[in-house]
């Protein structure tokens, strides 16, 4: 076990005194080197799909900080694309899709769904693979069906995804049709990304907490355990973060239902609630304040203090509870890398 990768020895149920770290959005804007990149390569659906400037991209913050995950550089929206949906980003305002309405629209992406059209991601994994260093594991991802779905319902980001809550229940039937559409795209999608390369995947839901109860578990947690069943059936031996953000008091249950290697928790989720109330099984992966990684000094170092105490043997992944804000100072990364792994002064 001793010769594993770090993420990989706690995904496989190991505690270790410093725990593996990288962090979600850990490739993005905050990066001076990555503005540079994105500016040239055009807009940033081309840039997901441009594999040389994607795979420099994914590497940027490990050449920079060395955390011990680099995570592929893409986004969870390339799926509803795949699946014949127009998708664009505009520049301040995020993703914007043309809305799905009638049971056609629907049924039209079962039919033209086309994994080919996601090559230029798996030739990404492929460039990524062979350059990273021994102990850096390769995390692929897709959206879970649920928080991809709510962008395609309303066609952009909203407060609280509205507009899918309100699909679902008012068109239960077709808003099922297009969760299995969306499980069976992630499937093959997720599977294609391990025969490419990827060593871990992790399940991205993003509005899983906008869900009550009986709503969460019919398109949160049906979806994702199909999701992590299929994929486990296929190709064993891959592990499977699920990020389920705001599972709150879903998480205990999940962790013996689910069938996922780890847990995400996100910021709401106090470790030490966390630790005592989920059950030993999965890793659990968390859960730092993206603002107090912004905001650094005393207040990011015992916020970091505290998580560390709370999860101490325990398998667990040092992650923040949501992605790195754009606004982030570089130094406050390398603040928080040093303390966790004690190589400050
Ligand atoms: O984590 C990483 O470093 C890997 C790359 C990654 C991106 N998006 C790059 C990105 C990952 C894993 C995602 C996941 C993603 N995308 C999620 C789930 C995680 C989360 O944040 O909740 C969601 C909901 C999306 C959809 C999406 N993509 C939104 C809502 C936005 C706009 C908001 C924003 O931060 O700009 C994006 C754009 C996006 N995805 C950017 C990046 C680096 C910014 C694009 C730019 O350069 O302008």
């Amino acid at each position: 076990m001793g010769d594993l990768k770090p993420l990989l020895a706690v995904l496989g149920g190991e505690a270790r005194a410093v725990p593996p770290i990288w962090l979600m959005r850990q490739a993005g804007r905050y990066l001076p080197e990555y503005q540079e990149l994105r500016a040239k390569a055009g807009s940033f659906l081309d840039t997901c799909y441009n594999p040389q400037t994607a795979a420099r991209i994914t590497l940027q913050p490990i050449e920079r900080f060395g955390f011990d995950a680099a995570i592929l550089f893409s986004d969870i929206l390339v799926v509803p694309d795949a699946l014949g949906q127009k998708v664009w980003f505009e520049t301040g305002h995020g993703p914007r899709l043309i809305p799905l309405e009638s049971d056609q629209d629907i049924e039209a992406l079962a039919e033209n769904f086309d994994l080919g059209k996601l090559s230029p991601v798996f030739e990404t994994i492929d460039r990524v693979k062979g350059e990273l260093p021994k102990s850096v594991t390769f995390i692929g991802f897709c959206g879970a069906p649920w928080t991809v779905a709510s962008y395609m319902i309303a066609g952009r980001g909203t407060p609280d995804q509205a507009p899918a809550r309100l699909f679902a229940y008012r068109r239960p039937q077709a808003f099922a049709r297009l969760i299995d559409i969306l499980v069976e795209a992630s499937i093959a999608y997720l599977i294609r990304q391990i025969d490419a390369g990827v060593e871990v995947l992790q399940l991205f839901d993003s509005w899983a907490g906008v869900l009550p109860a009986h709503e969460f578990e019919r398109w949160v947690a049906e979806p994702l355990k199909k999701i992590i069943d299929a994929v486990k059936a296929a190709r064993p031996g891959v592990p499977i973060i699920a990020f389920p953000r705001g599972g709150a008091t879903h998480l205990p249950r999940l962790a013996g239902t689910l069938g996922a290697d780890a847990l995400g928790l996100d910021t709401a989720i106090d470790p030490a609630w966390a630790v005592k109330e989920i059950p030993a099984g999965p890793a659990l992966q968390g859960n730092l304040d993206p603002l107090a990684l912004l905001a650094g000094g005393a207040a990011l170092d015992r916020e970091i203090d505290a998580i560390l105490r709370c999860f101490a043997g325990r398998p667990h992944i040092f992650n923040l509870g949501h992605g790195v804000l754009p606004e982030t100072p570089l130094e406050h990364v390398s603040q928080l890398i040093e303390r966790i792994r004690g190589t400050g002064n």
